[in-house]
């Protein structure tokens, strides 16, 4: 997977669904924002987390209603090909194991798993899960994970701590540094390889 940025930022679309780690979508939009040019999508869920002030305005921000508001006849755009092709990488964080399960299963009923149905697998397209332990360690997850592995998806792994439900136990999301910069080095890299390989 090559991403060919030329001198241009890459064209990032962010997206959340409905885990609690959803209220950090604001602090990744920030950092993302920082080097690359960046969209965001939420599904409906991920916004009883997401506080939308949080999110910095200079970034568009996508729900399900915007689907079909944008579009009233044959021949207007369609939002999620429209996304899909304007993004040279996408990063799902959180990914709930409802959105993970629903990826795995090629299901298409809400904006974000349009775009996921719709993906160009060529470009980079990262999740990182974030879900409470009972649900990580259920037999369905790595059915998931390895079936989405299968598509070329990469998996920023959840970590190990205290969970928001006052559990303890692995599941909650990456911290957003880390999502940020595992990005950032995989598309900094991809554009050295594809510089190298033009020279
Ligand atoms: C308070 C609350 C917290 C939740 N936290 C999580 C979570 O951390 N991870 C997860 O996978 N699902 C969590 N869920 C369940 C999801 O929100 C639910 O499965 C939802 O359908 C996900 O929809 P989406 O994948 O379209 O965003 C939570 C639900 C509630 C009510």
């Amino acid at each position: 997977m090559q991403v060919d940025m030329g001198s241009e930022r890459p064209r990032i679309l962010l997206a959340a669904s409905g885990s609690v780690a959803a209220i950090k979508f604001g602090a990744l939009c920030h950092s993302f924002s920082e080097w690359a040019e960046v969209k965001a999508v939420v599904t409906k869920s991920s916004l009883h987390f997401i506080d939308k002030a949080s999110v910095p305005s200079g970034i568009s921000l996508y729900t399900d209603e915007d689907e079909w508001t944008s579009w009233k006849k044959i021949g207007d755009n369609v939002l999620h090909i429209e996304l899909r092709k304007w993004a040279d990488a996408m990063v799902v964080a959180p990914l709930s194991a409802n959105s993970l399960a629903k990826m795995a299963g090629g299901l298409c009923d809400n904006l974000l798993t349009c775009i996921i149905r719709a993906w160009d697998f060529s470009k980079p397209l990262f999740v990182a899960p974030a879900m409470n332990t009972f649900m990580w360690n259920s037999p369905f997850t790595q059915k998931h994970l390895d079936l989405v592995g299968e598509l070329g998806v990469s998996v920023i792994p959840p970590i190990t701590k205290k969970l928001a439900c006052g559990d303890y136990g692995n599941g909650a999301m990456a911290e957003p540094h880390l999502i940020d910069s595992t990005v950032r080095m995989y598309i900094a890299n991809s554009h050295d390889q594809s510089t190298n390989t033009n020279c």
